[in-house]
């Protein structure tokens, strides 16, 4: 199979200007600039059905169709380099070894949706990827790869980097536009969508940092090829996170629709010391866990979906027999917890309770009605909110239970219950 995404991996430096050159970076850009319109590179982006990898799996080329043909005014790309869903570290890897395949998607985007700004919403603590980053949008500007005139067009760009302070909910595409503009990093009712009232207020397009990565490829070698590769559903190559105690964790360029037993057991070399498998989270933390057995699922959203969890992000994270479940949607629940914004009364007194029962039965002290109780959360919360985040919370701790119902009941508190942790210890 011919990577196309993760080529640079192996480095331990960015590639520079002069080498991205020299492997064809920005000559698609200057193809595209001076011989397509902005409406042709939108229609092969949508040819190609390139979804969003920021784990909505939205199609890019229907969102950039959203945003103003003849613009009154300024419009935006934002990109979205936040990478705070717990067992993801895809983008990290491009902006640390690429930054220039970034940027060339950035071009192209931009170039669609007729954008002359884009700001790149970097997570805080991402130093390494933000000097990367710096370093390359320095040189692109310094080669008048940036700015204005580009290629001999009239089309002019100027990318600007902005380092977000750690939160997980400023990833959420609202709240990083409120964080960007300065404001407390709380996500916005919706309507209005960012197409229509974005980035100050003007027309907006937030696209994550590994989509804009394709762009360059689609546009290059064309949309049949794209749509020829992984599942039909969502074409393309995905970089997959790998982690937990496996003997070879990281990222993978693999096809969508790769099953996560090629993953961890090809791949990431199996468990190490000879564990056995418990479960697994198929795409980062809130897209909650699955049983050993569910281990040949093709990792594409539909299958996903069908198995009642989300392609996410795709970061398996995998969870060995020595961990017991209970504590495992323990750190996810502490996790949602800390990182609910507090907006929405259901989120944050939700993310609060949920975490308390956990609490509760990892302590061997869960009552039986807490069975009951985490139902009632998880409804009481859901679909009530302005974002998704407790959809974001709910899912691992109902999978948990769903799936391991037997480690929440031996959580159950003692007498009545001889199964439990305490009864045990007592
Ligand atoms: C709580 C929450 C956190 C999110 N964090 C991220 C993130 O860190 N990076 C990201 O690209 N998308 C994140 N998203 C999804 C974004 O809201 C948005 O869908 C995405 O940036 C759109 O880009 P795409 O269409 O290219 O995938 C998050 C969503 C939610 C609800």
């Amino acid at each position: 199979m011919e990577k196309y995404l993760s080529l640079h991996f192996e480095r331990s430096t960015p590639l520079g200007l002069e080498e991205a050159r020299a492997q064809g970076r920005y000559a698609t850009a200057e193809t595209v600039l001076r011989q397509k319109a902005p409406d042709e590179v939108i229609e092969e982006v949508k040819a190609a059905n390139l979804r969003g990898r920021g784990g909505a799996w939205f199609p890019a080329g229907v969102k950039w169709s959203f945003m103003p043909k003849e613009p009154q005014g300024p419009s935006y790309l934002v990109v979205n380099a936040d990478e705070g869903e717990p067992g993801t570290f895809k983008d990290r890897q491009l902006m640390e070894k690429n930054p220039h395949l970034l940027l060339e998607g950035i071009l192209l985007a931009s170039y669609a949706i007729r954008a002359h700004t884009a700001y790149l919403y970097i997570r805080g603590e991402y130093l390494a990827s933000y000097r990367a980053l710096v370093q390359a949008v320095k040189e692109a500007r310094e080669a008048r790869l940036l700015g204005p005139n580009l290629f001999g067009t009239d089309f002019h760009l100027e990318v600007v980097i902005h380092r977000g302070a750690g939160a997980y909910i400023c990833g959420e595409e609202t709240a990083l536009l409120n964080s960007l503009e300065g404001r407390r990093g709380e996500p916005r009712p919706k309507p209005p969508f960012p197409a229509v009232y974005g980035a100050f207020g003007r027309p907006t397009t937030v696209n994550n940092v590994e989509t804009l990565a394709n762009v360059p490829f689609i546009l290059e070698r064309g949309a049949r090829w794209f749509r020829d590769l992984g599942a039909p559903t969502a074409p393309g190559h995905l970089l997959f996170g790998l982690s937990g105690p496996v003997r070879r964790p990281g990222v993978y360029e693999l096809p969508t629709g790769t099953t996560a037993r090629e993953l961890v057991e090809e791949h990431g070399g199996g468990l190490i010391g000879g564990k056995a498998l418990k479960a697994f989270v198929p795409g980062g933390a809130s897209t909650g866990f699955l049983p050993a057995d569910a281990l040949d699922v093709e990792m594409d959203p539909e299958t996903l979906r069908e198995r009642g969890t989300m392609l996410g992000t795709g970061g398996i994270i995998v969870i060995p027999d020595d961990v017991r479940i209970v504590d495992a949607a323990r750190v996810f629940s502490r996790f949602f917890r800390h990182e609910t914004c507090g907006q929405c009364s259901p989120c944050r007194e939700g993310a609060a309770w949920s975490d308390r029962v956990l609490a509760r039965f990892a302590r061997g002290e869960g009552h039986r009605d807490d069975f009951d109780l985490i139902e009632d959360i998880a409804r009481g919360s859901t679909r009530r909110t302005i974002c998704v985040f407790p959809e974001a919370f709910a899912g691992p701790m109902l999978s948990a239970i769903r799936h391991f119902r037997d480690e929440f009941e031996s959580g159950v508190a003692a007498p009545d219950n001889p199964t439990s942790v305490a009864h045990q210890e007592a």
